[in-house]
């Protein structure tokens, strides 16, 4: 059972005037992906206080319609790579990548089920124009040649950070030489954390996109690491049908054959990317100019997307089944037959919840509701055993990382209670 009460104790403690932040200490702003995930959570007892979460989020859009990933508000001294570093310009200093579209998907939501319609309607008007605007970018800037798979130039862009996925393509990245002082590590274990050469990349990155401008053309052809990040195509085409219907349902049809066309585009490329030997999509290198062999929680999400066939759907199916009996507190964010498997260290296998919600929903799309289910009894038992985590050791159920964490808890108030 959710103790519903402590949910949205979290949810308060962590609200800061209008946002809401992952975690207090560790992670101080606005983190975009979270931020989605959490105004469900709001929904669920706050529904002016969810749309708020929303409404701060789209304020730090850029012009171009890019989304950032972070908006720092307030004093940023106590987070590292802070505004200063990533050397945007905005009125609201924010980061210069974005993160996994999940916003159509939530706001689609928020809408069919807010109980106060004087706040839905205003709201879906005034955030709609952003929600297209932010879709047409990522088609524009992340897909200039049209191959109906968006790209992405950062391992953050993913919001799975560290996951083994990127390594190889992370260890081609340049390592920067300046001196810095990290701010994760002390809030967090180091074994949980990242390590120093990964993090020198990171950084390397982050002063790129600065020294070119942020100029798409420069990034696009200059940008030492390119991947197809297949949990952002997957989650991008289930927010695209999203926004499509939130188009209709407003009235507004002007954006709605650009975004068909940009939907059926990535329809007819996903096949390139599926692997039959592995069950499931992979992510690819494009500097390399290959698919990355590693099995980690995104290359199920074409579930969510409802880009596969039945045929695929059911290989992914046997895939999802065996790797839930592969660990004691379930799905792994890397599968545990991975040489890099590590059950507590970030995204290279712990569980995190608002990924299994979005796998379940994908399964009951699919027609496996029993196969949901045990998703949803795996995501329950991690927060019986150690409750609002920011995620939880595959091996043991720990509590790792942040407590108190705001996705963790808005998943368990939307989702399971
Ligand atoms: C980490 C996670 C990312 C999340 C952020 C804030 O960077 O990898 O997914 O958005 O923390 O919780």
């Amino acid at each position: 059972m959710i103790d519903v009460e402590a949910a949205q104790l979290v949810l308060r403690a962590n609200d800061r005037d209008g946002h809401t932040v992952p975690t207090d200490g560790l992670y101080p702003f606005q983190w975009s992906w979270d931020s989605a995930i959490t105004a469900l959570g709001w929904l669920q007892f706050d529904e002016a206080r969810a749309w708020q979460e929303a409404h701060v989020m789209f304020s730090g859009q850029w012009d171009n319609g890019m989304l950032p990933h972070i908006l720092f508000h307030g004093d940023a001294e106590s987070y590292f790579p802070g505004p200063d570093v990533w050397g945007s310009k905005t009125a609201l200093p924010s980061s210069a990548i974005s993160q996994p579209p999940v916003w159509s998907t939530a706001i689609r939501r928020m809408f069919e089920t807010c109980k106060d319609r004087a706040i839905a309607e205003p709201a879906l008007e005034q955030l709609l124009p952003k929600l297209i605007a932010y879709h047409d970018w990522w088609y524009r800037e992340r897909d200039p040649d049209d191959t109906g798979l968006v790209c992405s130039y950062h391992p953050w862009e993913s919001g799975m950070d560290n996951s083994p996925a990127w390594d190889d393509a992370l260890a081609r990245v340049p390592e920067v030489d300046w001196d810095y002082q990290r701010r994760d590590l002390g809030h967090v274990d180091s074994e949980q954390r990242p390590h120093k050469p990964q993090y020198d990349r990171y950084l390397y990155l982050v002063d790129f996109y600065k020294q070119n401008g942020f100029d798409c053309d420069a990034i696009h052809k200059g940008c030492p690491y390119r991947v197809v990040d297949i949990g952002i195509v997957a989650i991008l085409q289930r927010a695209g049908k999203d926004l499509v219907d939130l188009c209709r349902i407003a009235g507004d049809s002007e954006a709605i054959p650009r975004l068909e066309s940009e939907l059926a585009r990535t329809q007819e490329s996903i096949g390139g990317l599926w692997s039959k030997e592995h069950r499931c999509y992979l992510n690819q290198d494009l500097v390399a100019g290959k698919p990355i062999e590693e099995l980690t929680t995104a290359t199920v999400l074409p579930l969510f997307g409802g880009l596969a066939d039945q045929s695929k759907a059911a290989y992914m199916v046997d895939l999802i089944d065996e790797w839930l009996d592969a660990t004691t507190f379930a799905l792994a964010s890397t599968h545990p037959s991975s040489k890099r498997f590590e059950s507590q260290r970030y995204w290279r296998g712990p569980v995190w919840l608002h990924i299994n919600w979005m796998i379940a929903e994908g399964l009951s799309d699919y027609g496996y509701a029993d196969l949901a289910e045990r998703v949803k009894q795996a995501t329950q038992k991690c927060v019986d055993e150690s409750g609002f985590y920011e995620y939880f050791d595959a091996m043991s159920g720990a509590g790792c990382g942040g407590d108190r964490f705001s996705w963790t808890a808005a998943v368990a108030l939307y989702w399971l209670a």
